[in-house]
């Protein structure tokens, strides 16, 4: 019956897929709120590995309902192509399994090209963004111009609203921007024809998820990207658009907070970083590259390579608290065997002035130095251990330091990519 967020305390990529697929076994509904298709979320299964973008990451078991919010952006031909290619491999995907809310905003290839021109116009100062159109699909939500699956449905609605968008879009491309603009035809056939294909799954996620909760089913709410990169609460202006944190799940699905019962954070044992923006504790020599290339840690939307560090408590302590974890699951532990010694972030450090806090001013944060405490590593492989009694002495002293120095326990202790590599603390369901 509980009803469990399941989020990135990071800046993405810290397993939430995992982390989703192992709980969606016991999970009766299983909801993406926010983000598109800049996410990428691993899930492997024996040798089979799955990469999710927009569909939930418990479409991989039957009979779960797997929900897209009203808070996502949706790009229709990176979702037809990812309802194929999971079809392709044997999941089963239906209407009765994959709704897509009438109310999540669509994202256009406008929105595409002006990301694109956006970026490089700034040059240096870009945000390094995926280059899927997630920002400005999510302008022009809030600028209330966006063009909603429902509007999809109708099309002479559907031809008003892009002709009125293209009137503006096109000026910007073509007199800013000094490129070309889109045709009203184009995109109005080519979106028809998507719609078509994506109609059966549409529906009002709002009804379905608060009918499973007053069914008191297990209801699992999957958050992309990480708490440092939400719009709100991240290391602005280098975030996505959306907010992956607590309150996301709220307004991207139409629950209401008091049916929240659970927030489980997720926390890789190490920090990574894709895109531009601040990250004090970035290994810049040969250690970074090697947890790199242990860790595998090159993007699974882009493929680019991420900005490895060491733990950062002080980001940490920032997501505990703005999101009101109940817990945390950390992952990738068995990535740090073999180290000789582990370096966690307590503070940082700026003009001689300590900050226990992340300074919210960008200028400051970009030059703060981390203040280290170095703890001891170990020597034993912790892959694929499934009780935490096994763990090497240091790397039970590591998940507990984690813990004392956040106030929130580990549920979940993952020690490999595969579904079954992992430490079972606390059950969510
Ligand atoms: P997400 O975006 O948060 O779902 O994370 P990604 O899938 O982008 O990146 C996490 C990567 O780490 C994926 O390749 C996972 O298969 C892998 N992974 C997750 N947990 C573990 C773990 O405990 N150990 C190891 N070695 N890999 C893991
Ligand atoms: P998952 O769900 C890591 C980063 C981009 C860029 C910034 C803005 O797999 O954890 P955007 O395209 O969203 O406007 O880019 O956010 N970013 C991610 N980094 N994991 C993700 O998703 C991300 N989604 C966006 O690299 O720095
Ligand atoms: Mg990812």
């Amino acid at each position: 019956m509980p009803n469990v967020i399941v989020l990135g305390l990071q800046w993405g990529d810290e397993g939430k897929g995992k982390i989703v697929d192992v709980l969606s076994e016991k999970a009766d509904v299983v909801a993406r709120y926010q983000g598109g298709h800049n996410a990428g979320h691993t899930v492997v299964i024996k040798d089979e590995k799955f990469i999710l973008h927009v569909i939930p990451s418990g479409i991989l078991y039957k009979g779960k309902k797997c929900l897209i919010g009203n808070g996502v952006v949706v790009d229709p031909a990176s979702l037809i192509g990812e309802i194929n290619g999971l079809k392709k491999r044997g999941v089963e995907i239906n209407s009765k399994n994959l709704f897509l809310s009438r109310n999540a905003h669509v994202i256009m290839p406008y929105h595409m090209a002006l990301e694109r021109e956006n970026e490089r116009l700034m040059g240096a100062k870009s945000i390094g963004t995926t280059g899927r159109g997630i920002g400005p699909a999510y302008c022009d939500k809030i600028n209330r111009t966006g063009i909603r699956i429902a509007d999809l449905l109708q099309p002479a609605f559907f031809k008003e609203k892009l002709k009125a968008n293209l009137f503006n879009v096109n000026f910007l491309l073509e007199n800013l921007y000094k490129t070309s603009g889109f045709s009203v035809g184009d995109i109005y056939n080519e979106y028809i024809g998507y719609a078509d294909k994506l109609k059966e799954y549409v529906a009002d996620t709002d009804i379905i998820i608060n009918e499973a909760i007053s069914r008191k089913g297990n209801i699992l709410l999957e958050g992309a990207q990480g708490t440092l990169l939400d719009i709100d609460h991240g290391t602005y202006p280098y975030v996505t658009s959306s907010n992956p944190t607590a309150g996301g799940a709220c307004t991207g699905l139409g629950i209401g907070p008091t049916k929240i019962s659970r927030v489980l954070g997720v926390v890789k044992a190490y920090t990574t970083r894709v895109g531009a923006g601040p990250f004090p504790t970035e290994i810049k020599d040969a250690m970074g590259d090697a947890i790199r290339e242990k860790g595998g840690e090159y993007g699974a939307t882009t493929g680019r390579p991420r900005r490895c560090g060491w733990l950062d408590m002080v980001i940490l302590r920032h997501s505990a608290r703005i999101n009101g974890l109940t817990g945390i699951a950390i992952t990738k532990l068995d990535i740090l065997d073999g180290l000789e010694t582990i370096k966690i972030c307590t503070s940082y450090k700026h003009n001689g002035k300590t900050y226990k806090e992340f300074p919210k001013e960008l200028n400051i944060f970009q030059e703060c130095e981390p203040v280290y405490e170095e703890t001891k590593g170990w020597t034993e492989s912790t892959i694929g251990i499934k009780d935490f009694e096994k763990l090497p002495d240091a790397a039970k002293a590591y998940v507990k330091k984690i813990e004392n120095m956040l106030g929130v326990e580990a549920h979940i202790i993952s020690t490999g990519q595969r579904r079954d590599e992992l430490i079972q603390i606390q059950e969510q369901f």
